[in-house]
């Protein structure tokens, strides 16, 4: 496992967009595996900076709520419209968000994983964490062999998404999500983590058990995993060696 640390959050996006953008020249034809959430966010800005053709790229996202109507700002579809397909310029043809609007989310769900590995699977999948361990949408319980699925949220993760609805009343309570199997089958893993408010669970998901009860403790299967934190959230990270990198970011 790679661990890189930098000073702030437009650093983390800095970095993982260089890594991002390695994969995509090596590869133009990538499968990009991206998520949603505010840790992401300073990739995508940063990935846009740089000078690539990324007309090729394929990309498939972690999750998606059930049941807001279509076109609702905060469905990810929408966000995933806004923050990487038209930020980067992608194939609206070639972005593929999980259906939560579909009439049988559970078929939207198995046809989602099937898809991923119709495709070929996942080069590089972009991951954040929640303060209960979620990957993805997978709450504390899911088990580790999972595949996309329809979960139904937990009350911290509602809560702590209530920040982008009028009210927690207005915040679904059931998604689809990839799965822990399906995560782990992805062939890189490249984690982006900030704030003080994810040391604890940044530490107890990279040492601590690998079980349920902390999903991205996965992490610790996975043969190619690069977590980037800031300084905030690495401050828990002592068994590992990490790499701490100044970074020169626009705002800096
Ligand atoms: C989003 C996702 C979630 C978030 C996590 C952290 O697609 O899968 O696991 O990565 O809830 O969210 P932020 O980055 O907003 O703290």
């Amino acid at each position: 496992m790679e661990i890189y640390v930098v000073p702030d959050a437009p650093a983390t996006g800095v970095v993982a967009a260089g890594i991002l953008a390695a994969v995509v020249r090596s590869k133009p034809n990538a499968i990009l595996g991206v998520a949603t959430g505010s840790s992401p966010i300073p990739v995508y800005e940063a990935l846009a900076a740089h000078d690539l053709d990324m007309s090729q790229l394929r990309t498939f996202a972690l999750d998606e709520y059930v049941g807001l109507p279509a076109g609702h700002p905060q469905s990810y579809a929408e966000v995933v419209r806004r923050e990487v397909t038209e930020r980067l310029g992608l194939d609206p043809a070639r972005v593929a968000v999980p259906d939560g609007g579909a009439g049988d989310p559970h078929e939207a769900a198995v046809n989602y994983d099937s898809a991923i590995r119709e495709a070929g699977g996942i080069d590089v999948q972009l991951l954040g964490i929640g303060h209960n361990g979620h990957i993805a949408f997978n709450e504390p319980g899911s088990e580790l062999d999972s595949r996309t699925r329809v979960e139904v949220l937990a009350d911290r993760t509602r809560q702590a998404n209530a920040r982008y609805f009028r009210s927690l009343d207005d915040v679904p309570t059931r998604c689809i999500t990839q799965g822990l199997g399906t995560i782990l089958e992805a062939r890189q893993l490249l984690m982006v983590v900030r704030g003080a408010d994810k040391a604890e669970v940044l530490a107890a998901a990279l040492s601590g058990p690998v079980s349920p009860e902390c999903p991205g403790s996965v992490l610790q299967l996975h043969p190619h995993v690069t977590v980037v934190a800031d300084q905030a959230a690495a401050t828990h990270l002592d068994a590992f060696r990490q790499v701490t990198l100044q970074v020169a970011t626009p705002s800096a």
